[in-house]
């Protein structure tokens, strides 16, 4: 800002004085010729009363001129000498003033220069400016008196300069305060313009330190226009996501410690029976070393599952893409299902109307149908219905996951692609699930350009369904 004002202040200067020299040209130029004109007319009237020797008539000559002119008017002979003053004063005196000498020793027809009335002396008219008292200078203009081609004394006008200085002074003045005006108009202006542009952007720093201290919940004030308010918008929607990334990962981590306690403290309980019972009878013995297994898989499973959706999560997740045809790999899986469905009673029909081919990842591919698969085998209770279909509709693979089991309550449908959720904690924990299956199914799916839905209605079955584009990759 010291520099913007410096560069406005620099270039005021120069054009105010540039302009103020260019009016004292003009003022003085237009003095001159005046002053020049009206000389050359009474020399011409003084050389024709001279040459009649009237010295009445040049008295009058030299009084008409001082008062049409507006100064002092002396008439000096061939030698410089004063014949005639208008102010009756000087008379008899020898003139050694340039103005004078270049008319009677160089020729010139006329001349002009300003003096110090004090002192006599001749100065530039262009250190004026500096005096404040502009009645100590005066104008000395001359003129040759002719005859017969024959300089014969010379008509010296002495008036004074003050009107003109005046004026150009008062000119100087009027600049120097519309100088300071401007100046203090700029400073405040600059003042309140900065205080706007930097209150805000201060305001916002502080929110973003208090942020990083911890408080995710501050929020930047959104005013005014323009970019302060779309930088304000942003902070704060950035600022929300921040929230509840933070939110969800709290509540991940505190649901994956619970999940893994859980299987943690039964083991403990079963091993600690196991230590202070020695005496415990085999069959049992037996049977909690099963449970403790089992247990043991849980939680490897939880692991395996948690490590799978850190994977996906992350941005650097590639696909190993390979031609494939999911409805390979929807055979596969009914292959590997069809025991437990059959323990279970459970029908499970195959509807593949296209094969499928697709440039996929099929590893992925195969977690998410199973894990579809697995869940309607799994909540579908005995002698319940299993239809998997898989069409080409458009540019999509549609698959979808069909049974007649419990279903899902509708308060509970858009949660259950959240980690760790499960519909009824205690059916999911008799079955096994940890609430990571859709979620998993769900990162898979997104990573491949698709989505996944499910409808249902409580107690009517419910029916998952996978679009996955065919021609990704
Ligand atoms: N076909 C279905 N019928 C009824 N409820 C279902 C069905 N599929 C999922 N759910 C409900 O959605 C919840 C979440 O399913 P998800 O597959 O994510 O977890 P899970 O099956 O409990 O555990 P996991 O799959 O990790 O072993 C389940 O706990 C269950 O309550
Ligand atoms: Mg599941």
């Amino acid at each position: 800002m010291l520099a913007f004002f410096f560069i406005i202040g620099l270039s005021f200067l120069v054009m105010a004085s540039t302009l103020i020299n260019m009016l004292g040209d003009y003022l003085f130029d237009v003095r001159i010729q005046g002053d020049r004109a009206g000389l050359e007319k009474w020399a011409v009237q003084a050389a024709d009363e001279l040459s009649n020797k009237n010295a009445k008539g040049i008295d009058e000559v030299i009084r008409k001129a001082g008062s049409e002119l507006g100064g002092r008017v002396l008439l000096l002979d061939k030698d410089g000498k004063v014949q005639y003053d208008s102010f009756h004063q000087a008379m008899g005196q020898r003139l050694h003033y340039p103005e004078v000498t270049s008319i009677l020793v160089s020729g010139q027809s006329t001349d002009y220069g300003i003096h110090s009335l004090v002192s006599g002396e001749a100065v530039s008219r262009f250190n004026l400016l500096g005096f404040a008292q502009a009645d100590e200078w005066a104008s000395y203009s001359t003129a040759g008196i002719i005859q017969s081609s024959h300089v014969i004394g010379v008509l010296l006008l002495v008036s004074s300069v003050r009107e003109m200085m005046n004026s150009l002074l008062s000119l100087q003045n009027n600049m120097i305060l519309l100088f300071a005006g401007v100046a203090l108009a700029a400073v405040l202006a600059g003042l309140i313009f900065t205080r706007v542009l930097t209150q805000p952007i201060s305001e916002m720093t502080r929110v973003i330190q208090s942020m990083a201290k911890g408080d995710l919940g501050v929020r930047a004030r959104v005013r005014g226009s323009g970019e302060i308010r779309q930088l304000a918008v942003a902070f704060n929607t950035m600022s929300d996501q921040l929230e509840a990334l933070n939110q969800s990962r709290n509540q991940f981590v505190s649901n994956a410690s619970h999940e893994l306690k859980t299987p943690l403290a039964t083991m403990k309980i079963m091993i600690e029976s196991l230590i202070y019972q020695p005496d415990m009878d085999a069959e049992l013995r037996t049977e909690f070393l099963g449970d403790v297994n089992q247990e043991i898989n849980r939680l490897s499973s939880i692991v395996s599952d948690l490590l799978t959706l850190v994977h996906a999560d992350s941005r650097t997740t590639r696909l190993n893409r390979e031609r494939m045809s999911l409805a390979e790999v929807v055979k596969d899986t009914q292959h590997r299902l069809t025991p437990i469905a059959e323990q279970n009673k459970q029908v499970l029909t195959l509807s593949l109307q296209d094969s499928c081919d697709m440039y996929a990842d099929k590893a992925k591919l195969q977690q998410v149908v199973y894990n579809l698969m697995e869940n309607a085998v799994k909540y579908t209770p005995a002698g319940g219905q299993i239809k998997v279909g898989l069409q080409r509709v458009g540019r999509d693979a549609v698959l979808t996951v069909e049974d007649n089991g419990p279903g899902i309550p509708r308060d509970s449908i858009p949660h259950v692609f959240e980690r760790f959720y499960r519909v009824d904690k205690a059916r999911g924990r008799g079955t096994g699930g940890t609430g990571l299956g859709l979620s998993i199914v769900q990162q898979y799916v997104n990573l491949h350009g698709g989505n996944v839905k499910v409808e249902s209605q409580e107690g009517q079955g419910a029916v998952f369904t996978v679009e996955l584009p065919l021609n990704k990759g």
